[in-house]
C-alpha cells in the first residue's frame, strides 16, 4: 500500500471520529443538536472513501456490493447530518438523533465486519 493510500485511510479514520465524536458530545450533554464536526467529518467520509473505492477498483480488489451499501448509507448520512446544520436547526427529533448515531455506528460495522 503507497503512501497516498495509507494518508487517505488515516484521513478516512480521522473523519469517522469527526462524525461520531461529534454525535457523542451532543449526546453527553442531552442537547441533540447536530454540530460541525459532524458535517465536516461526514463530508471527510464521503471524500475520503470515493478516493478509496477508486484505489481499491483499480488494484482489482474492490468490493462494491459492500462498498455501495456504504456509499447509500454515508449518503443518506449526509443528508440527515447537512439539513439540520445547514438550516441552523437548535436541535433535531430524538428518533432523528438516534437514527443518525446508529446508522453512523453500522456503517463502521459494515466497514469492519464485511470481509
Ligand atoms: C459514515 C461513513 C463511513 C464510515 C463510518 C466509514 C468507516 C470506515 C472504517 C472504520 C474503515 C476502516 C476499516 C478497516 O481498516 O478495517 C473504512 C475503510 C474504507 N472505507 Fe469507509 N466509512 C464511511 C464511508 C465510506 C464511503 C462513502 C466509502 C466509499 C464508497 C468508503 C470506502 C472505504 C474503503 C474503500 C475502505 C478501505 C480502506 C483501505 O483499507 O484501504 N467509506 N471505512
Amino acid at each position: 500500500m503507497d503512501f497516498v493510500h495509507l494518508a487517505l485511510r488515516y484521513l478516512h479514520l480521522l473523519g469517522f471520529a469527526a462524525v461520531f465524536g461529534g454525535w457523542l458530545v451532543s449526546l453527553l450533554k442531552h442537547k441533540f443538536d447536530f454540530n460541525n464536526a459532524m458535517l465536516y467529518g461526514i463530508a471527510t467520509q464521503l471524500a475520503t472513501g470515493i478516493v478509496l473505492y477508486g484505489l481499491a477498483s483499480a488494484d482489482g480488489d474492490a468490493n462494491h456490493a459492500k462498498l455501495g451499501v456504504k456509499f447509500l448509507l454515508a449518503l443518506l448520512l449526509g443528508v440527515m447530518i447537512a439539513i439540520p446544520v445547514w438550516k441552523k436547526r437548535e436541535k433535531v427529533a430524538a428518533g432523528h438523533f438516534y437514527a443518525t448515531g446508529a446508522l453512523i455506528a453500522v456503517t463502521a460495522g459494515v466497514a469492519v465486519f464485511w470481509t
